[in-house]
């Protein structure tokens, strides 16, 4: 069965959309089949991994069934016809990622937060959720790309995952970020229980911090220790999981991931095309990658 995971922060820019997308990449090259799902109206990580003439193809509705909004309105097609199977391709349309697909979005997602009107006592999220079901057992994760809130669109990751990360740089913002985050999920987890199911498996916590973005002179022992205070603070009044943790992995700052968005390209796959291992960033993200992997089989499923 697919680990479902959101990456989620109240702070915007840390890294959730870079993270999740080399994070795919490294699971996939691993041999995981990775379904990245975009709920973020800004659309950066679907406009990332397609390039703007693909996406903008996807958006129109000449190429594919649309993006994630299509599913919360009239007739929409089965999910399995919004996936983009093997997204990452070379510049003549190859596919170069074996295992890594999307589900993209436009920036219409946005029309979630105000137009949806749905079936009385159905919810966005519990609708995604149904319809993630059906297409989860072809996949070992299923991860998803959040908004910096837990509005409809990111209920929608966090209803339907079984764990959530939390992107953070060494600053204080990301830990204030992080401190509103764990409020507001505990108000949406207490008010979407009530439709919870069985079948939809149990509730999403907070299951640890991936430090992203850690410049060469930042000293990350104080903010580190800042930030697992917090952590041992919220562990007490079950704001997050018991097994919530600092990763050990983590990202340093490199200009190779800006580089990475204007190929279209995850970061992994633009070192190999240079034959550069910029700044020792891919072996970053796949050790975060593994850590991931090694917690997640830790938890209960
Ligand atoms: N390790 C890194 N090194 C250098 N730049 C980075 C790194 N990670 C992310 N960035 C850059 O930081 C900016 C913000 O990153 P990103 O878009 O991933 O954050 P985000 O949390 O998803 O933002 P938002 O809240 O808007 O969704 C981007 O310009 C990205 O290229
Ligand atoms: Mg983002």
């Amino acid at each position: 069965m697919a680990r479902r995971i959101a990456f989620l922060n109240y702070k915007g820019g840390v890294g959730k959309t870079s993270l999740v997308i080399n994070l795919a990449c490294c699971l996939a090259q691993q041999g995981a089949r990775v379904l990245l799902c975009d709920l973020d109206t800004q659309s950066n990580a679907s406009i990332w991994l397609l390039r703007l003439e693909r996406w903008n193809r996807i958006i129109s509705g000449e190429d594919g069934a649309g993006t994630t909004f299509r599913l919360f309105q009239p007739n929409p097609p089965p999910i399995s016809d919004l996936i983009m199977r093997d997204v990452v391709q070379d510049r003549d349309g190859r596919p170069i990622l074996p295992g890594l697909d999307i589900i993209p979005t436009g920036f219409n997602l946005v029309d979630l937060e105000s137009d949806y009107i749905g079936q009385p006592g159905r919810p966005a999220y519990v609708h995604f959720r149904e319809e993630l079901a059906k297409v989860e057992g072809d996949y070992d994760f299923v991860l998803f790309d959040c908004p910096p809130n837990v509005l409809r669109a990111s209920q929608c990751g966090v209803f339907s995952a079984h764990d959530i990360y939390v992107p953070a740089n060494p600053d204080a913002l990301s830990l204030i970020g992080f401190t509103l985050l764990a409020e507001k999920l505990a108000a949406f987890q207490d008010f979407s229980a009530g439709f919870r199911r069985h079948s939809f498996g149990p509730v999403a916590q907070i299951q640890g911090i991936i430090f992203n973005a850690i410049k060469g002179n930042t000293d990350v022992e104080v903010p580190k220790m800042r930030m697992q205070l917090r952590l041992n603070q919220f562990k007490t009044t079950r704001r997050v999981a018991r097994s919530a943790k600092i990763f050990a992995a983590r990202v340093r700052d490199a200009t190779v991931v800006r580089r990475a968005v204007t190929l279209g390209l995850p970061v992994p796959l633009v070192s190999s095309e240079s034959g550069a291992d910029a700044d020792g960033i891919v072996g970053d993200y796949h050790a975060v990658a593994r850590e991931l992997h090694q917690h997640t089989l830790t938890l209960p499923s």
